[in-house]
């Protein structure tokens, strides 16, 4: 019985574990390297460099979001789920210091607005 106790609550333990903000944001430019940078980072790239300001125009990690879903890769939205689009969302907020949150971002706390990083 004793065992069997000790075990359910490891198992609890382990499905209960959170995400950590720096394992959301690796996972964000592993598949931001993959699916996006292409276009966005090279010289000859067919779109904009994704700058503070750029990402900026989106006026809430949520609308980020759900451009980049909706939208991304260019003529291929949806391509990816939505645990990829908030992890690359989140990546692309850190690496303009505008990240705002100290938990992984998801679709419950990315309601806030994306103001330029100040220096
Ligand atoms: C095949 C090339 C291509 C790929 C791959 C691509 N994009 Fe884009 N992206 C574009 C183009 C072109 C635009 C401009 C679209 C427009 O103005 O309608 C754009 C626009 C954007 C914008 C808006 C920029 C602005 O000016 O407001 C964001 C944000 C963005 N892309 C993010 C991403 C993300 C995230 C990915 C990967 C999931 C990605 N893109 C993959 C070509 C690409």
């Amino acid at each position: 019985m004793q065992r069997g106790g000790a075990l359910l609550l490891l198992i609890l333990a382990t499905a209960c574990q959170r995400d950590t903000v720096p394992e959301q944001q690796a996972r964000g430019a592993a598949a931001y390297a993959a699916y996006c940078q292409a276009c966005h980072e090279q010289e000859d790239g067919i779109g904009p460099r994704l700058t503070p300001a750029v990402l900026a125009t989106r006026m809430t990690a949520e609308r980020l979001f759900a451009y980049n879903r909706d939208k991304m890769p260019y003529n291929a939205g949806k391509l990816l789920t939505d645990e990829q689009y908030w992890d690359i969302t989140a990546y692309l907020l850190a690496r303009s210091g505008m990240a705002g949150r100290d938990e992984p971002l998801w679709e419950g706390n990315a309601d806030f607005p994306l103001s330029l990083p100040t220096q």
